[in-house]
């Protein structure tokens, strides 16, 4: 049986008078994989970080894991708006993991000084415990055999794959990727796909930023075009990328020459 795990409705996001997301609705299931694919600006990477309240929406409603985030404080382009409290996310943040495409780890912490991180100092989670979750997740990603290394010694696959790790660790109940192969060496890019295969197989809960589509047609449950901060166009891979409708969705797509089925 589904589950929703998160709804979001009529998601605005503004940046001063700069209207960047104008009315975003999405249902993602609980186990599914949602890949969104869009020009630079369209507000992709303002969408995920407002899903983990890295930015807070300007209106619109985020139901996570059946409870509304916030507190409904108003209304403006015909959503309602809502009041945060920091004390709030702090919590919820722990729930929804997230990837970027910069690997973020802490230069003067070793791969598994990394991993453990969060879920010593965010999660109190006990050193012994801690280090047997992270060993855990390093094997997953492949990298046990790394953890007494600086993030430094690593390829830009590695520390990615280490990025993944740290973000299990605490355990998400949705991850949140943002083009996270992007600044990868070409031969490198395998290696992290394999990793998110890996995951999403097992049942994690994925929204997906990327341009790699063959990764994102063999493995989306949904694909999502957003074009100038509205979903464009939305439906299975074979609709959206295979025979999409409008037009832009036609023209962005022909961008990618490379791209095989
Ligand atoms: N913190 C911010 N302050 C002001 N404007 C911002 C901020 N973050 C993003 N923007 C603007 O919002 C728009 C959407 O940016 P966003 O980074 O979400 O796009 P994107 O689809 O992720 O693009 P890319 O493919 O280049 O990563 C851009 O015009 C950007 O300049
Ligand atoms: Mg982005």
């Amino acid at each position: 049986m589904s589950e929703a795990i998160l709804r979001v409705s009529s998601l605005h996001k503004y940046f001063g008078d700069h209207h960047v997301l104008r009315g975003v609705d999405l249902e993602v299931q609980r186990g599914e994989m949602v890949c969104m694919i869009g020009s630079s600006g369209s507000g992709k990477s303002t969408f995920l970080r407002c899903l983990n309240f890295m930015e807070y929406p300007s209106a619109g409603r985020i139901e996570l894991m059946g409870k509304v985030v916030g507190r409904e404080s108003g209304a403006r382009d015909g959503a309602p708006t809502y009041a945060y409290e920091e004390r709030e996310l702090v919590g919820l943040r722990t729930h929804v993991g997230m990837v970027f495409q910069q690997f973020n780890l802490f230069p003067h912490m070793t791969v598994m000084q990394n991993v453990m991180e969060g879920p010593v100092t965010v999660l109190r989670t006990g050193r012994e415990e801690a280090t047997e979750r992270a060993r855990e997740n390093l094997t997953k990603v492949g990298l046990l055999d790394k953890a007494d290394q600086y993030p430094s010694r690593l390829s830009g696959g590695q520390q990615q794959r280490v990025a993944i790790a740290r973000a299990l660790a605490m355990k998400p109940d949705v991850m949140l990727f943002d083009e996270i192969t992007s600044s990868l060496d070409p031969e490198l890019v395998g290696e992290v796909l394999n990793v998110m295969r890996d995951l999403s197989a097992e049942g994690m809960t994925m929204i997906v930023v990327t341009h790699e589509l063959g990764f994102a047609y063999h493995l989306a449950r949904q694909v999502l075009f957003l074009y100038e901060g509205v979903i464009h166009e939305q439906g299975t891979p074979d609709e959206v990328l295979k025979n999409p409708q409008q037009e832009r969705t036609k023209g962005f797509l022909a961008g990618f020459t490379d791209f095989y089925f």
